[in-house]
């Protein structure tokens, strides 16, 4: 979260307030590629539009909010993922990020395998048809019913992530009469570079099993000796939105170090090792991410290299990204309702949504960028804040952008990357009625989440 330079000139006001905005765009029309889906583009008209489908009759058809993915956009990444990573690894995409039916699908033709962490995204994956063997069932906590769901539909690994749920799943199998396969999750102890709430490596939080103590080999030693289980390798993931290679290659490192451990001391050679997920995207045009070969070579690399001098067979590699699959694949399409000029300080631009559809700015400080895009617009530049709906002034969707001062109510503006952790983060706060997600493909756009109705909200009052 790197923007700071203040820009120079006036515009609502002589001195510009504070804030983390960077100048105004040269050119406030321009569709940055590196955060917005591969197909937006701005037609002749100066609309935008996805897929070969302009935003008017999109919001005309659908209503806003919405999200619009970009199917192409989707499986393109998908597949620059399993390309990347070639047949000597695996993709598992964390459906925690944004997961339906239709995703499912998407993956499965893709070749990619899936991350679930609830019993719901484990009966979502098993109902579009993902085989259970291409599961992994992750979570800090999973409920007896949650691991018997997984065992009982074949999924391919458990992740464990503590002792009591070594025995657990162990005994859980056992009854059912089969050896479940399982990965062990370790804490290797880097710092991630990122919000403390999506940093999950370092000693001080709630998952996995610190590997600096000892725990992590005190784990293996317990996991072999169990008949329910079929340890099969150890797993890391040290965070979420992450830029810097460097933690992913001390992670790497550490455990393969475990693993020469563990052949030390059980002659036993683990062969799979999951690096997790965590590879950041753009948010803003600031943001500088990795690409999926690069990541792959690096961690190849690392592997290969401290195994050969651990004398170790190099294990099979997975990998779990989530957000660099899924975030910048898709736009929340918002109309503008209502806008206030404070003297002084900045614009504020009230949309038909808010935290309810993307609670990600209040919850991590995240920057998010924004363009109108049912026309294109001579206007000066003028610094906004988009906020929501809702009963809260903590409801802001873009803490500071750049947008035309000739804005208008009934405007459509869109904030771009949202297809990560916003639908699959939303709520119902305030009553607010879920928005609808919609696949945009080679001029069709069909709607894959529908809209929640003030008829699901009241099924669910029983009262
Ligand atoms: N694998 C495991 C075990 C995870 O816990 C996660 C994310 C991933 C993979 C995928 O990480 P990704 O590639 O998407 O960064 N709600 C937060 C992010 C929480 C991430 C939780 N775990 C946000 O909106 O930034």
């Amino acid at each position: 979260m790197s923007r700071s330079a203040h820009p120079a000139g006036p515009r609502h006001a002589d001195v510009w307030p504070e804030g983390h905005y960077s100048a105004p765009p040269a050119d406030v029309n321009a569709l940055d590629p590196k955060v917005w889906a591969q197909t937006v583009t701005r037609t002749d008209t100066g609309e935008v539009s996805v897929g070969g489908i302009g935003v008017a009759a999109l919001a005309e058809e659908f209503g806003t909010p919405a999200y619009f993915v970009d199917e192409t956009d989707f499986r393109a990444r998908a597949r620059a993922w399993r390309t990347a990573f070639g047949h000597d690894a695996d993709v598992f995409y964390a459906g925690k990020a944004f997961l339906s039916r239709a995703i499912v699908r998407w993956l499965h033709e893709e070749g990619l395998n899936l991350d679930v962490c609830s019993g719901g995204e484990l009966t979502t994956a098993l109902s579009a048809g993902m085989p259970a063997d291409r599961i992994a069932f992750h979570g800090n906590n999973k409920s007896t019913e949650e691991i018997t769901q997984a065992i009982e539909a074949g999924v391919g690994r458990i992740v464990l992530d503590s002792f009591q749920e070594i025995v657990r799943v162990a005994h859980i199998a056992q009854s059912l009469g089969t050896r479940q396969r399982v990965q062990i999750r370790v804490t290797v102890g880097v710092e991630a570079h990122t919000h403390e709430f999506i940093a999950t490596a370092h000693e001080d939080q709630k998952f996995g099993i610190a590997l600096a103590d000892g725990q992590a080999a005190e784990a293996v030693r317990r996991a072999l000796t169990l008949d329910g289980l079929e340890l099969i390798g150890i797993h890391s993931h040290i965070g979420s939105q992450i830029f810097d290679m460097a933690g992913f290659e001390v992670a790497a490192r550490r455990v393969v170090a475990l693993l020469a451990a563990v052949r030390d001391e059980h002659g036993v050679e683990l062969p799979e090792i999951d690096l997790g997920g965590g590879l950041g995207i753009a948010y803003t045009s600031d943001d500088d991410p990795r690409e999926p070969h690069e990541i792959a070579k690096a961690l190849g690399e690392i592997v290969t290299r401290e195994c050969e001098a651990a004398k170790l067979r190099t294990p099979r590699i997975s990998v779990e990204p989530g957000r660099a699959i899924v975030g910048p694949t898709a736009f929340t399409l918002y109309e503008v309702g209502t806008i206030k000029p404070l003297e002084g300080l900045r614009t504020y631009v009230s949309v038909d949504g808010g935290m309810s559809d993307n609670i990600r700015t209040a919850l991590y400080d995240a920057e998010y960028s924004v363009a109108l895009v049912s026309r294109t617009s001579d206007a000066e530049p003028m610094l906004v804040r988009v906020v929501g709906k809702h009963c809260e002034s903590g409801d802001i969707v873009v803490k500071d952008a750049f947008l035309p001062s000739d804005l208008a109510p009934g405007d459509l503006i869109a904030v771009p990357a949202t297809g990560a952790y916003c639908r699959s983060m939303a709520s119902n706060y305030n009553h607010a009625l879920r928005p609808p997600v919609v696949a945009v493909r080679d001029g069709e756009a069909r709607v894959i989440v529908r809209r929640e109705t003030e008829e699901d909200l009241l099924r669910l009052d029983v009262g």
